[in-house]
């Protein structure tokens, strides 16, 4: 089934298998033996502790070839899965801190997205998070480095450890963002409180909210993005993992579906949480019993919350 995704961090793409390559290609040293040894690391007890290791994976990154071979090795897996739009994450900071540049970053992701649409039928975007437990400092510093490069970037977004670290404290960034005429979505309700939700709201003016599955816990809350049609960038697989839900049979995503939220299904950081987007939609439709329409309706509501101009999105509908 055709489909967009719309949360997807491009380094929650890294599989061991390139990890180990890039290592070798540097001269990283990864504190894990083998693959084997890398991948039974993938045991999360919360955000925090996968935050840990996505983190520190990062080191292999160094180069653009690096960045482009990681865009590329995830764009056609996203072919395989379905995917003929993608909107990707991508934090500028995780790597800017290491001594890598934004310019590095950024050519590199472009060199592989500007061959997307040729290579694998996939049309993409790019969007810029600030890592929410860095400063409000920080993050101004990282927009300012980024302004030569915002003809590539459509968006940006909010992300990382989210419990203490409000939408709020991002205020000033996002107004400088929607005056540069990017548009703006935030984590918000993944681990933090439904107030989060709100703030991304009101505050940061967002388009979109990723994961969101705590408004759930707030009717008003759930009313107003109802009938404003605010998207969600749900990532079921990526709940489980991280805890925020025990179990996909409990998730929430037909309650969201039955409240006439325009919910999506994304895979969040793929190779971490078990699966890709289309791996996604078949892990809900076992585990929640979604029949085909259900489905079809998911994978339409990714085309109508994305940031493709009208014509193009009309395409898909
Ligand atoms: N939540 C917050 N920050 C992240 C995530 C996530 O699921 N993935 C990568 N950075
Ligand atoms: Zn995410």
């Amino acid at each position: 089934m055709p489909k967009a995704e719309l949360h997807l961090h491009i380094e929650g793409t890294l599989e061991p298998e390139l990890a180990f390559a890039l290592a070798e290609r540097n001269g990283v040293k990864l504190p894990y033996a083998t693959e084997d040894e890398l991948r039974r690391a993938y045991s999360f007890a919360d955000l925090q502790s996968f935050l840990n290791l996505y983190y520190a994976l990062m080191a292999v990154l160094r180069t653009e070839d690096d960045f482009a071979d990681l865009a590329d090795a995830y764009l056609a897996r996203a072919k395989e899965q379905g995917v003929r739009h993608a909107e990707i994450f991508f934090d500028p900071q995780a790597h800017t801190a290491r001594g890598i540049s934004i310019g590095t970053v950024v050519n590199g992701l472009a060199r592989a997205l500007d061959r997307a649409q040729e290579n694998y039928g996939i049309s993409t975007r790019l969007i810029m998070c600030f890592l929410r437990d860095e400063s409000a400092e920080s993050a101004l510093t990282t927009f300012e480095a980024a302004r030569p490069h915002l003809h590539r970037i459509t968006a940006v977004g909010l992300d990382s450890a989210e419990v203490g670290h409000p939408p709020e404290k991002f205020k000033e960034v996002f107004a400088l963002a929607r005056e540069a005429g990017l548009k703006c979505v935030a984590h918000a309700g993944e681990e933090g409180p439904a107030a989060y939700i709100w703030e991304a709201l009101d505050i940061l003016g967002v388009d979109r909210i990723d994961h969101g599955v705590r408004c759930m816990e707030d009717e008003r809350l759930v009313a107003r993005l109802a009938a404003e049609q605010v998207p969600l960038t749900v990532c079921p697989l990526s709940n489980v993992r991280l805890r925020v839900i025990d179990d996909l049979a409990d998730h929430p995503l037909p309650a969201m579906l039955d409240a006439g939220l325009l919910v999506t299904v994304n895979s969040d950081d793929p190779a971490y949480f078990g699966g890709y987007a289309d791996d996604n939609f078949t892990a809900v439709r076992d585990a929640l019993g979604l029949d085909e329409a259900t489905l079809r309706t998911l994978a339409r509501n990714s085309f109508r919350a994305s940031f493709l101009d009208e014509a193009t999105r009309e395409k898909y509908l």
